[in-house]
Parts: C-alpha cells; sequence; structure tokens
C-alpha cells in the first residue's frame, strides 16, 4: 500500500492519453442504469486518494487486516511448505507483505518474492524498500494485471500466492470464483493462497468506512470524473454529482454512485458524443462485496482449494484465510 509514498517520491508519468479507457467509458456511460469500471478509478491520483481512504479514521479494513497479520505472522508462517516462494496479485508497494516476510525470514534462509502490479512506480518501490529492509529477499516485479498469471509457474515450488487487502471485493461472484480458479490452474499440488476478504458487520460501521467526514471517498469518487475529463476531452464539472455510497444488504456489498444533482448534458469530446443525465441520476463506480467466513471458505473451495486455516481479529470485521491445492 502506502500509494501516496510512492507518488511523492518516484516521478509519476502522466496517464497515457485517451486510449484504452475510451471503449470502457463510452460502453459504460451508454448502459441503462450507467456504470463504469471500478478500475478507472485508480489513476495516478486515484491511487493516492485511495492511500488517504487507508489512513481514515472510519476506514477499517486496512489497519484490521495489519493488525491480523502482525498477530499471527508466525502462526501463518508455521502453515506454510517449506522454503516457500511468494507470489502477490495487485502487491502495490507491499507494506502489508513485509509484515509476513519479515517473519518467512525467521524460518528460511532466503525468499524468492513475485509481486504483480498494474503499476511500475509501485514495484520498484516495493523491491527497493523489501530488499532493502530484508536483505534476504530477492524481489522480481511483474508488471500486468491479473489477465496473465503465467508469472506464477516461474515461481520455485513450492509457492505461496498472496491476494489480501480485500481486492476481491470488487468481483462479482462469478468473476471471483474465475480469478481463484485461474490461480488454482497456475499452481501445483502443495501450493497454497492467503486470501483476504471483508467481513459482513454491524452496517453502521460499514456505511461510515465509504462515507468518511473528511469527504475523502467523495473526492476519490469524483476522481472519475476529473479523469474523464483529463483523458477524454470530457466536460464534466464534478461538482455536479454527489458521491453516494450505501449498504445493499440483499447483495451484500457496499455500492459507490456518482448521482447527477440536477439534469444536465455533458459533451466529452474524444468520444464525439453527449451524454445525458436527468436529475437523480446514477452512475454506478464500485461494488465492495462483504463476506461471511462461510461464504469465503466456499469460495475457496469452489475455486479448487481446501481451507487449511482461518485468522480473524477479535471484532470478526476481516478474515485471512489459507487454501491449499490438494
Ligand atoms: C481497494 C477494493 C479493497 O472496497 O474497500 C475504498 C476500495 N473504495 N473506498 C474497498 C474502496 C472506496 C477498496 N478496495
Amino acid at each position: 500500500m502506502i500509494r501516496s509514498e510512492y507518488l511523492n517520491r518516484v516521478s509519476v508519468p502522466p496517464s497515457i492519453p485517451a486510449t484504452d479507457i475510451a471503449g470502457d467509458v463510452l460502453e459504460g456511460l451508454s448502459r441503462t442504469p450507467k456504470s463504469l469500471p471500478p478500475k478507472l478509478l485508480y489513476d495516478a491520483r486515484g491511487s493516492a486518494l485511495f492511500e488517504q481512504i487507508t489512513c481514515l479514521p472510519e476506514y477499517y479494513p486496512t489497519r484490521t487486516e495489519a493488525a491480523i497479520l502482525m498477530a499471527h505472522a508466525d502462526e501463518i508462517c508455521a502453515r506454510l511448505g517449506r522454503n516457500v516462494s511468494v507470489g502477490e496479485l495487485g502487491a502495490g508497494t507491499a507494506t502489508k507483505t513485509r509484515i509476513l516476510l519479515r517473519s518467512l525470514l525467521r524460518r528460511q534462509f532466503s525468499v524468492n518474492y513475485f509481486p504483480l502490479d498494474v503499476s511500475d512506480a509501485a514495484l520498484q518501490l516495493a523491491k527497493e524498500e523489501v530488499e532493502r529492509e530484508l536483505r534476504a529477499v530477492n524481489v522480481h516485479p511483474q508488471v500486468g494485471d491479473f489477465e496473465d498469471l503465467t508469472f506464477l509457474e516461474l515461481q520455485p515450488r513450492p509457492r505461496l500466492v498472496l491476494y489480501i487487502g480485500s481486492s476481491i471485493g470488487n468481483l462479482e461472484h462469478d468473476e471471483a470464483i474465475a480469478l481463484l480458479q485461474n490461480v488454482a490452474r497456475h499452481l501445483s499440488s502443495g501450493d497454497q493462497l492467503l486470501l483476504g476478504v471483508d467481513l459482513v458487520k454491524d452496517s453502521a460501521v460499514m456505511h461510515a468506512a465509504y462515507n468518511d467526514s473528511a469527504g475523502i471517498t467523495a473526492s476519490f469518487n469524483r476522481n472519475l470524473l476529473v479523469r474523464i475529463n483529463r483523458e477524454l476531452g470530457g466536460h464534466f464539472d464534478p461538482d455536479a454529482f454527489c458521491h453516494v455510497s450505501f449498504w445493499n444488504e440483499a447483495a451484500s456489498r457496499i455500492e459507490l454512485h456518482l448521482e447527477s444533482r440536477r439534469p444536465q448534458s455533458v459533451r466529452v469530446d474524444a468520444l464525439d458524443t453527449t451524454l445525458r443525465f436527468h436529475q437523480g441520476e446514477r452512475i454506478h463506480t464500485e461494488n465492495s462485496y462483504k463476506y461471511t467466513i462461510g461464504r469465503m471458505k466456499d469460495l475457496l473451495r469452489r475455486s479448487g482449494f481446501e481451507v487449511e486455516h482461518t485468522w480473524t481479529d477479535s471484532d470478526c470485521w476481516f478474515a485471512l484465510s489459507l487454501g491449499v491445492i490438494i
């Protein structure tokens, strides 16, 4: 994590103009109801805003997961294969991962660590900081998305794959299973997966985490429109949309939307189109699925893993589960 840290230290190139986001934006905003894929939230500014979110008093997931890792890292490592290599999906700057690597080095002389991320800048910082603090860790950064997981086969066996941070919460259930099945396909018998998910809890706690009083989550959400303005020549007034986020009990997810405050037409030059919004019309920008322990175990089993152990915090707000390929 700590994305703002690398934004301050590494010069981040301006987002690549108008290439692949055009198709996603046109497709999503032509639908009824309108929607945009959550991955578009994470340009350089969006990633920095997300990093600020992780430090908000209302945003419990990051610190809760870090606390579980700190309390149980030794126990987690004791359950791993002998001399594992470590891969990570969406590693970012690997701040939380260092808790685990530190503990792993008490059990084995060295670790080969393969962090995968779309952000090259984040990976460079991950490599620098991990290798500086933990000299016995060899970092092999993998720039890319989750479409191509062949890097997992580069990892010496036995392998541990980390998919922490509740990133899986962005995915629909069928997408989550497809992704974990794809992970499983690249692994061998005895290889393990450590999965971090956010759990269903008091809806007021979840609601506050996505409706913070400082308004950072609202800025993070509206940044989508700022990004469309910059990369696609959009003419959105971000303040003409309000941040709407609520707990959808039936679907077991927090939803993020941008709601038009008034009827409006917005020209997007690069799409050569004018979008129309009626008052109160929403753009669905993100889902954050919350699991029960049962559903998480079910997800792992249906993806080809046997669940070995699950760790939670004392409030049962977040869970880490270790699965193995049989
Ligand atoms: C990065 C997907 C784990 O769902 O909590 C935080 C994203 N969106 N606040 C989450 C997010 C608004 C976050 N994940």
